[in-house]
């Protein structure tokens, strides 16, 4: 009998590796860190943020605990920071000044800081080592806006985002998410600027250009978060409030009026909430992502401010990280099923308490077509829920396979199960791996002894083990399925060959999903006139709906409507979030027309992208190059 470990390398390595391989599915390839020997307690945080410079300067110091008193040398992941010094500090308060040097740089990985431990620390159980350093203006993690980049345009912004590997290139630290470990941080800013981070924030500290905080709560590296701006806050109810320049504040409290009763219906559902607060975080629009699961302070893109809550989704999957992923997080990125489909299940299970259930079953089907694109795009080894992972990109690993397919086997366990023993079987998980990280392998033992062998004959470790290694989606995968969408493909086609009025299309009962269905299942060989009248009536060219925007845009590109250029190149000027941009970007250029196109439009718009952005774009654009090298 192989054992269950050797069964997942031989899967993973199919048409992969060589006999001789040690791969280790549970090794994060994506540190220079030396965790079996030492790991990080507790980190203390002292920088001041210079906007003229765009730099952070200071100190961090280390406290952390030896695993094996043999070691000699601590390594610390970097990107792109000047180390100025490193010093020990003993028991007694006495320090010792230690030699380090920085290794050979990796392009993905950064540059690893080797530090040699003064022989006379005594390493038997901590040591406290403090690094003074500073960033550079092109820090991977970290976005220095320009007032002209903010609503206000009087104030610059900084802001960071450090999933997956770029804490390293605003902290020296373990960048790992397999080390946990609570901070405490002095900030200085310029006066009249507030700073706040994935900590405690007091909503009514003044601003007197010095900011203190504290994470008494464990955490990954990939979750330490800074903002510094004209931040002003609202509360939204007890527990909860949102953080925004002024000038958006209203439209933000508006729109995320149901915080507070998300937060309690997820506690009812998911059990505690076990950070304090939960508070949200409004940035302009270069921020790359929709949101990001900062604990206690989710950072979010004002692209969700569409006047109609009909993107809260998104609020919903970051507050639903609060469990999955910052309290149960996801060993390596390889992993990241974990974090990111289970999310996706728990947004869409809190998005039934709150809303409807035909409402998230419209979600489900347009997540589910998505998958059906990735599953063409990207390539057979990387469609694992948890793929091979020792090399490539840690940010965008398999588009949203992770998300989608992740979410879609939650589904079948829930539909196989029973949504009240799957439930039940929740709550005891996020209990039993609280403030833990967790491999793959570790989840399947875990559901095995909970769930397959508990209920034995409903579903076997076999066919888990099928969506875990293998690519594609097994037969007995869910389809999800909403009569509204149903019936929004088929008025699309049937509008099409002229066998329906646009007045007959019951467009103001539809939600943005439906519009966006029945945009999507428009027939390919539609002509110029329909596409004209379609966007005269709807006003789609100009929809203040940035998923609408997309859906339109995509279409817009594939078909070369060249009528709605104009306002495609101002969609892609308006926003910075890298799902509303790369998609339409990626239709124009391999439309076999307008790849010039493109890059002139980015050329002219990137200077307002966030640098993860300008790296995906770049991408698209290569590949569409490669693809059709004209
Ligand atoms: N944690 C992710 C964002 C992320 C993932 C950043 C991987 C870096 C690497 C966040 O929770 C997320 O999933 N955002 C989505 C929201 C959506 C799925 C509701 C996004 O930005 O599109
Ligand atoms: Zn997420």
């Amino acid at each position: 009998m192989l054992r269950n470990s050797s069964i997942v390398i031989l899967l993973l390595c199919l048409g992969a590796c060589t006999e001789e391989d040690n791969y280790d599915p549970a090794h994060d390839y994506f540190t220079f860190a030396n965790v079996e020997q030492v790991t990080t307690q507790h980190v203390a945080l002292d920088l001041d943020v210079d906007f003229v410079e765009r730099k952070l300067r200071g100190y961090v110091v280390l406290h952390m605990t030896v695993n094996d008193a043999s070691v000699d040398q601590i390594v610390l992941d970097t990107r792109d920071l000047a180390i100025d010094s490193v010093v020990f500090t003993n028991a007694d308060g006495t320090t010792n000044v230690a030699s380090f040097a920085l290794g050979d740089t990796d392009p993905i990985k950064g540059t690893p800081l080797l530090i040699a431990i003064p022989s006379d620390v005594d390493r038997r159980k901590e040591v406290i080592v403090r690094v003074d350093y500073e960033t550079s203006p092109d820090s991977t993690a970290l976005q220095w806006l320009p007032p002209e980049l903010t609503a206000g345009n009087e104030h610059p912004m900084l802001f960071s985002q450090s999933q997956a590997i770029h804490a390293r290139s605003w902290i020296p630290l373990q960048d790992t998410p397999v080390v946990r470990l609570t901070y405490e941080a002095v900030i200085r800013t310029p006066p009249d600027l507030l700073a706040v981070m994935s900590a405690n924030n007091d909503p009514l500290v003044p601003r007197d250009g010095e900011f203190g905080f504290q994470m008494p709560q464990p955490i990954p590296s990939y979750l330490f978060a800074i903002a510094v701006g004209n931040l002003y806050f609202a509360p939204l109810g007890d527990d909860t409030g949102v953080y925004t320049e002024p000038e958006l504040l209203d439209a933000a409290v508006y729109e995320f009026g149901e915080l507070q009763e998300m937060l309690e219906k997820a506690e009812q559902q998911f059990g505690p909430y076990r950070w304090g607060r939960y508070d949200v975080l409004v940035l302009p629009p270069s921020f790359p992502y929709g949101g990001m699961e900062n604990p206690r302070l989710s950072f979010l893109t004002p692209s969700l401010l569409a006047g109609d809550r009909s993107l809260v989704s998104v609020v919903a999957h970051e507050l639903a990280h609060s469990w999955s992923g910052n309290l149960v997080t996801n060993a390596t990125w390889r992993d990241g099923w974990l974090n990111e489909g289970m999310t996706s299940y728990l947004e869409s299970r809190l998005m039934e308490i709150i809303y409807d259930k035909d409402r998230v079953d419209e979600e489900r089907v347009l997540s589910y077509q998505e998958l059906l694109l990735d599953l063409e795009r990207v390539p057979l080894e990387r469609q694992a829920l948890a793929p091979r992972l020792d090399s490539g990109n840690a940010d965008d690993v398999q588009g949203s396979i992770h998300y989608h397919k992740g979410q879609l086997f939650l589904d079948y366990l829930e539909r196989g199960f029973g949504r009240d023993r799957f439930d039940a079987f929740l709550q005891t998980y996020f209990d039993d791996f609280a403030f833990k990280t967790i491999t793959t392998e570790e989840f399947l033992n875990y559901l095995d002894v909970k769930l397959l062998r508990a209920t034995p004959g409903v579903i076997s470790r076999k066919q888990v083990e099928a969506w875990m290694y293998e690519p594609g989606l097994p037969d007995d995968a869910p389809v999800p399925e909403s009569t509204t969408l149903e019936s929004a493909a088929l008025l699309a086609r049937t509008w099409a060959v002229g066998e329906a009025s646009i007045e007959d299309i019951p467009f103001d009962e539809w939600s943005p999903q439906a519009l966006i269905h029945f945009i999507n299942s428009l027939p390919p060989d539609l002509d110029f006139a329909r596409l004209a009248m379609l966007d005269e009536f709807l006003g789609l060219s100009d929809t203040s709906n940035a998923e609408i925007g997309r859906t339109w845009f995509i279409q817009v590109a594939m078909r070369r409507y060249e009528a709605a250029y104009p306002e495609l190149e101002a969609h892609l000027k308006r926003y910075g979030r890298t799902r509303l941009l790369s998609s339409v970007y990626r239709a124009l250029a391999q439309n076999g027309h307008d790849r010039e196109l493109a890059k002139s439009i980015f050329a002219n718009a990137r200077h307002a992208y966030h640098p993860l952005t300008i790296s995906s774009i770049e991408e698209v654009l290569k590949r569409a190059e490669a693809a059709d090298p004209m």
